[in-house]
């Protein structure tokens, strides 16, 4: 029987690139998703000039929202080449390389220089980081002070060990809320991928999910002030955390 040791970065990152393929008909077609994406955008209030980084961008879907909006700058950077390899097509596609660059990264390890940006955004990413506390910190590090961080995630608290079964009856009642959406707004396909990926979810320990709260919670403990939860309408297990660099 295959061993569920906390799984470890490699796969994890192995998972993405196999997904980055049907990514834009699976979770990228589901109305919470749109939902989620369209509160990180609004209150990341995107203008003209903006360096904007956005962390986890996977194909591009907040990315290209951000530019969308507002004549702003993108920096999208992810540790997996193949759900790079799409959102380079689509820049391609969309002649929008003069505003937005790709660095293939890991978000643990921020490779940019103190005050670079002026909004830092991601969606559905960094729950994977193992080491959260210090990522958040290194994510303040490269804003600009005044600059906004904004977290879109699952309000999922998925700490602890993957035989508690408390824990699993909590992140049912989360997962019920992605998968029936899934089916009824995206297909069969759509269900099927997020039924596995909510059972990786489930035996994951290394890489977790957290609440709203605790995500706000360790916003403040990063050193970010006026720390805020808002929800997704009519899908309020999604949500974001919207924080101010000092
Ligand atoms: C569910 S997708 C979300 C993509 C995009 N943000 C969206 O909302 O459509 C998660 C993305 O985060 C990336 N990711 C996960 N952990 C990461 C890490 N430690 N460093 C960089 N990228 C990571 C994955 O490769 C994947 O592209």
């Amino acid at each position: 029987m295959k061993k569920h040791n906390g799984n470890k970065a490699a796969d994890t990152k192995g998972w993405f690139g196999h997904w980055s393929n049907v990514y834009d008909r699976t979770l990228g077609s589901i109305s919470f998703h749109r939902g989620l994406l369209d509160l990180v955008v609004r209150n990341a209030r995107v203008k003209n000039g903006d360096k904007i980084l956005d962390l986890g961008c996977g194909t591009g879907l907040l990315s290209l929202k951000c530019l969308q909006k507002a004549r702003c700058a993108v920096m999208g950077a992810d540790y997996s080449k193949e759900m790079l390899g799409i959102l380079k097509d689509k820049i391609k596609k969309l002649k929008l390389s003069d505003r937005i660059s790709l660095c293939l990264m890991d978000a643990a390890s921020l490779k940019f220089k103190d005050r670079t940006f002026d909004k830092v955004v991601s969606s559905v990413a960094l729950h994977h980081l193992t080491d959260k506390l210090p990522a958040l910190k290194r994510i303040r590090r490269v804003l600009k002070p005044g600059g906004l961080f904004i977290i879109g995630e699952v309000d999922m608290d998925a700490t602890g060990k993957h035989t508690d079964t408390k824990r699993l009856k909590r992140m049912l009642r989360v997962l019920e809320q992605e998968w029936i959406p899934a089916l009824k707004d995206a297909g069969v396909e759509a269900f099927s991928t997020m039924f596995d990926n909510g059972k990786k979810h489930i035996l994951n320990q290394g890489e977790y999910g957290l609440s709203l709260k605790q995500w706000a919670r360790l916003c403040r403990k990063a050193g970010f002030v006026r720390v805020l939860v808002k929800r997704v309408p009519r899908h309020k297990v999604f949500g974001i955390v919207v924080a101010k660099k000092p």
